[in-house]
């Protein structure tokens, strides 16, 4: 069609295009239009935060018989009350919806991710879909927290099992359970915490998952051991509540110095940081941890094996140690055939979240002989256009990138991308029927802050897209129908942006492809950029990116959870703009208010004012179209009927994933259903 155009308009083109925009029908921004009614949600019955479990001794203590005849009585392990802490986390049977469990039987994941090896706390990820919150535990914990009336929030004690502020606010003890094992028998104790806090927080040679970054905890944080089993947190700020909750997955899971630090290379000169982040491959098995199981088998593109951790350091009312479950494994596939294999019976567990997959599913889970319970939540996910605001050196830009970059910044240039999106279009390419919603950005609907008046929507309208292109000062100045830099920026060629989204995972590849049309009908040139993986996190970490798709995930949905992620806070936190090497963020007026607000509402005690203080958030964003909103859905959790103890209305999404809001510690398959699934029966990892 821009072709169209300018061959009518011919030599009158330079002319001809502003006329064009100041005729055009200028849409205006408007509030966001109602995402349509959609009630399959399953109710959650709210417990008190201290219902849940607390920690103290047991007279007696049990686990499964296996493990006592082939381990306990050959002398291989010690006895399982000399196994586990003097008070261990006890989890209590009124707040379990089936009670206390069975032992046996084996939880079958499947998973799109493939494990990079098992250093966590140098970046690699395990494939996720859960293989890390079974394996590494924090120090507070808020999976189950959307179960805990709102009146009650606050993280869960977890390795850390209580903490107190100091009369100034400025700074936290936190005590430590006393007497936790990792799972080969080495204690654990402060001074692994410390470990990941001095050589990998605080040493630029090393990025840890999860964002833990030292600004993601306040700025100026300092952490300290007292002894062995105390730690010490100063904050610049006045009692920083909020970072209770980046203490929890996955910024605050400490690794097993006894192993890793003989690696690292500030104890080991032989080593260098690349060689410390590889030092413990997929196929190096029983690598310690304090989670529920220890991987004890991997075969590459073929699946991951986990046994019970017999160190485990919670237990039941009853004395019986958990989890109940065996054996957990992740079969290597791909995250539409988690899905597929759980409706089917095969695997136990999906996070519904691929809108492609839901009518069928729906369709399948509603028959009575249906082998998994299918349970949809609110519209906790989402999709959103990313674009990378970062001139101050990350990634390293080229001429070419950098002008894009420069673009990313300029309002008038976002208001035409998103005034170029038709997001009804968008989400029918997803999936029909009530489920995606139109998404400006910012936080999503159906969630505790979020606010539709202070939500500013650009409605699509090509004109009015093509005027802002103009505005931007991008025409079309050799007539091939693509907008060209100004002459004196990259040699005025066509401004060609590459859009980086995962071409494995289905929602976003077609989300990726209908930008790229859409875009094409503004005349704005955008390129397909695949890469691999979940959301090409570490090329998107490294900042090498114009543009990507990434779905949206805790802090868009909860706000408390991974608050550090809702501005740039610090050099590190945002997932569009990062510092280069000097640490430096050049900070428009409008992210340095959202700054502001972030850090005023990481301090704010006041509920009414905090809700205030995101309303305005959430104005500022969306009127700077800060992220570009693509679609919005809900998900749903599907778990095979055989398994027990999942709290109803089990969100796939809130604070954590379902993976640690279920607490898969405490769930079992009832003797009588259990499954024949086991590959590894009757063995433990590592003994
Ligand atoms: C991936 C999956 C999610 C969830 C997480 C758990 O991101 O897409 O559904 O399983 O892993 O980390
Ligand atoms: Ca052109």
């Amino acid at each position: 069609m821009p072709r169209h155009i300018n061959a009518l308009y011919g030599a009158s083109l330079l002319l001809g295009v502003s006329m064009l925009a100041a005729q055009a029908q200028m849409v205006e921004p408007t509030i966001v239009p109602e995402a349509p009614v959609f009630d399959a949600q399953g109710d959650v019955t709210f417990v008190g935060r201290n219902d849940l479990y607390e920690f103290g001794s047991l007279p007696e203590y049990h686990e499964p018989d296996w493990v006592t005849a082939n381990y306990v009585d050959k002398g291989l392990l010690p006895p399982v009350a000399e196994r586990l802490p003097p008070e261990p986390m006890i989890f209590k049977a009124a707040t379990m919806p089936d009670g206390i469990g069975e032992y046996g039987d084996t939880l079958r994941h499947v998973i799109g991710g493939r494990p990079e090896g098992w250093n966590w706390w140098a970046g690699q990820n395990h494939g996720w879909g859960g293989v890390e919150y079974g394996l590494w535990e924090c120090l507070t914990r808020t999976g189950p927290l959307f179960a805990v009336k709102a009146e009650e929030l606050e993280p869960l004690p977890n390795l850390a099992q209580s903490w107190e502020w100091s009369e100034d606010g400025h700074q936290l003890t936190m005590h430590l359970v006393q007497g936790v094992k990792w799972s080969d028998g080495d204690p654990f104790d402060s001074e692994d915490i410390m470990f990941f806090w001095n050589d990998h927080i605080l040493d630029s040679n090393v990025a840890p998952q999860g964002g833990a970054t030292r600004e993601a905890f306040g700025s100026n944080t300092n952490l300290e051991a007292l002894d062995a089993n105390t730690i010490r947190w100063t904050f610049a700020e006045v009692r920083p509540e909020l970072m209770l909750y980046e203490m929890s997955f996955g910024r605050m899971c400490p690794g097993p110095s006894h192993v890793l630090k003989p690696q690292h290379p500030k104890y080991n000169s032989e080593n260098t940081y690349e060689e410390y982040k590889n030092a413990f491959p997929p196929e190096y098995l029983a690598f310690p941890t304090l989670g529920a199981w220890v991987v004890a088998d991997y075969r590459p593109e073929d699946i991951i094996v986990l046994r019970r951790n017999p160190y485990y350091w919670k237990v039941d009312e009853a004395g019986n140690q958990l989890p109940y479950l065996d054996e957990v494994q992740y079969k290597l596939s791909t995250w539409a055939d988690r899905t597929i294999q759980t409706v089917a019976g095969s695997g136990d567990w999906s996070n519904m979240e691929q809108p492609q997959e839901y009518v069928e599913s729906l369709r399948r889970s509603a028959e009575a002989t249906a082998p998994a319970r299918l349970e949809f939540g609110p519209r906790i996910i989402g999709w959103s256009l990313e674009l990378n605001f970062g001139t101050e050196g990350w990634g390293d830009p080229d001429e070419r990138e950098l002008a894009v970059r420069e673009l990313n910044r300029n309002l008038d240039f976002r208001k035409a991308v998103t005034h170029g999106l038709d997001r009804q279009a968008i989400g029918d390419s997803l999936v029909r029927g009530p489920f995606a919603a139109i998404y400006p950005g910012g936080l999503y609907p159906n969630t505790v802050y979020y606010d539709r008046e202070s939500t500013v929507y650009y409605p699509f309208s090509v004109e009015t897209a093509k005027a802002h292109l103009e505005k931007a000062g991008l025409v079309d100045t050799d007539g091939d129908g693509y907008v060209n830099f100004p002459a004196g920026i990259a040699g005025g060629a066509n401004v060609e942006i590459a859009l980086m989204a995962s071409n494995e995972i289905g929602p976003d590849r077609t989300l990726s492809e209908a930008v790229i049309a859409q875009m094409e009908t503004i005349g704005l040139r955008v390129i397909a950029d695949p890469t691999q993986g979940s959301v090409g996190a570490s090329r998107g970490d490294s900042g090498l990116f114009d543009w990507r798709v990434r779905r949206v995930e805790r802090e868009f949905n909860t706000v408390i959870q991974d608050s550090s992620r809702l501005a740039p806070v610090g050099p590190r936190t945002s997932y569009w703009h990062r510092a280069g090497p000097d640490d430096n963020l050049d900070l428009l007026p409008f992210e340095q208010e959202l700054v502001d607000i972030v850090k005023a509402f990481q301090v704010e005690p006041d509920a009414a004012e905090r809700v205030a203080l995101m309303q305005r958030w959430q104005r500022i964003f969306t009127e700077n179209v800060y992220s570009v909103g693509l679609s919005n859905v809900p998900g749903a959790l599907i778990i095979n009927k055989r398994l027990r103890n999942v709290l109803p209305g089990t969100p796939i999404l809130a604070f954590q994933w379902a993976e640690d809001s279920a607490m898969r510690e405490r769930m079992f398959a009832p003797k009588a259903e259990q499954g024949d699934y086991e590959l590894l029966a009757g063995t433990l990892a590592g003994f």
